[in-house]
């Protein structure tokens, strides 16, 4: 035996501990479920769908606040917020409330871009990249807006804005034989590291939300089943729908792995932090105050 004090992470998680300052009790799970919130870079995902986005992010380490117009039932991050993504981020900027997050993440709706645009399937979508973009220089935050190849994001390294493209065979996406493709691009006001296109010519699978188009159904010699593009994305929790507008997580894990690098190199925090550096003092989540609480 030593003298050592306990080590903080040995409280079992349900032995009682007692704030010093105000004199709150309860379990030792409680703070750790705090501190694990706080120690997480939060993220705003406008635009979020069911979350293949939020999905990446999560895997990435981040804490996800997702925004969408519509209900999203079957949406993975911590919090779901239903309104127009720019009123919303608009109202967060206005506030100061957008300070509490670490970065954002904007996927705005893309038919108005997508090849289909010319062949008059969506002449009418709204375009909405431009707003987004001048409301996210605006909050000052690390920001990724993701489209489709044909969308107008700006790659202009001079003004200290970048785009990269990827494709899901560089992840390794595929179903049987068939890569997915999926090529999108994301637009950054950090610098992210790319990864070359990888998939084989004429063995892809697209994801769409309108049926097996012609040339997958001699491919495949059938329809493509939901399951085989769930597989392909590496989305097990979407209906066709959602999954036909998602993004495959393995995207924004690998950006948000680069994001998070940033974000700790801006605060001036090292990776090398240990869990021990800002273990020893915890917040009471009755008065707020860090303090060493008794029972540790
Ligand atoms: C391309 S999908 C996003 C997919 C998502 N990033 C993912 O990976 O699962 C675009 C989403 O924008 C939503 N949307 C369209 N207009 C919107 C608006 N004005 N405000 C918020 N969400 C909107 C749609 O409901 C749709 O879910
Ligand atoms: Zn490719
Ligand atoms: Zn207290």
């Amino acid at each position: 035996m030593t003298d050592q004090p306990a080590l903080f992470a040995a409280t079992p998680p349900r032995d009682p501990v007692r704030c010093p300052r105000c004199g709150w009790r309860g379990e030792a799970r409680e703070l750790a479920r705090i501190a694990a919130m706080r120690s997480k870079s939060r993220l705003l995902d406008l635009f979020c769908g069911g979350g293949g986005c939020t999905k990446g992010y999560q895997m990435a380490g981040f804490w996800v606040r997702g925004v969408d117009l519509k209900p999203q039932p079957r949406y993975v991050g911590e919090e779901f917020v239903q309104a127009d993504a720019l009123e919303y981020l608009a109202g967060l900027i206005q506030s100061g409330e957008i300070a509490e997050f670490d970065a954002i993440h904007a996927s705005p709706p893309c038919q108005g871009y997508s090849i289909s645009r010319n062949n008059g399937c969506h002449k009418d979508a709204p375009r909405m990249i431009d707003d987004t973009r001048n409301l996210l220089a605006r909050s000052r935050l690390p920001f990724v807006i993701e489209n489709v190849e044909n969308a107008p994001l700006l790659d202009m390294p001079m003004f200290g804005i970048y785009v990269i493209n990827l494709c899901g065979a560089s992840f390794g996406l595929k179903t049987g034989q068939f890569d997915l493709a999926r090529h999108r691009l994301f637009e950054s006001n950090v610098v992210l590291s790319a990864l070359p296109c990888t998939h084989q010519r004429g063995q892809t699978i697209g994801v769409y939300g309108n049926g097996t188009n012609a040339w997958h159904r001699r491919k495949f010699g059938r329809c493509v089943t939901v399951n085989e593009m769930r597989e392909a994305m590496g989305i097990d929790w979407m209906a066709r729908k959602e999954l036909s507008q998602a993004i495959p997580p393995a995207y924004t894990k690998f950006i948000g792995e680069q994001l998070a690098r940033h974000i700790r190199a801006a605060e001036g925090r090292d990776l090398a932090q240990t869990e021990d550096e800002w273990g020893a003092c915890e917040a009471c989540p009755a008065c707020g105050e860090e303090t060493i609480m008794e029972g540790r």
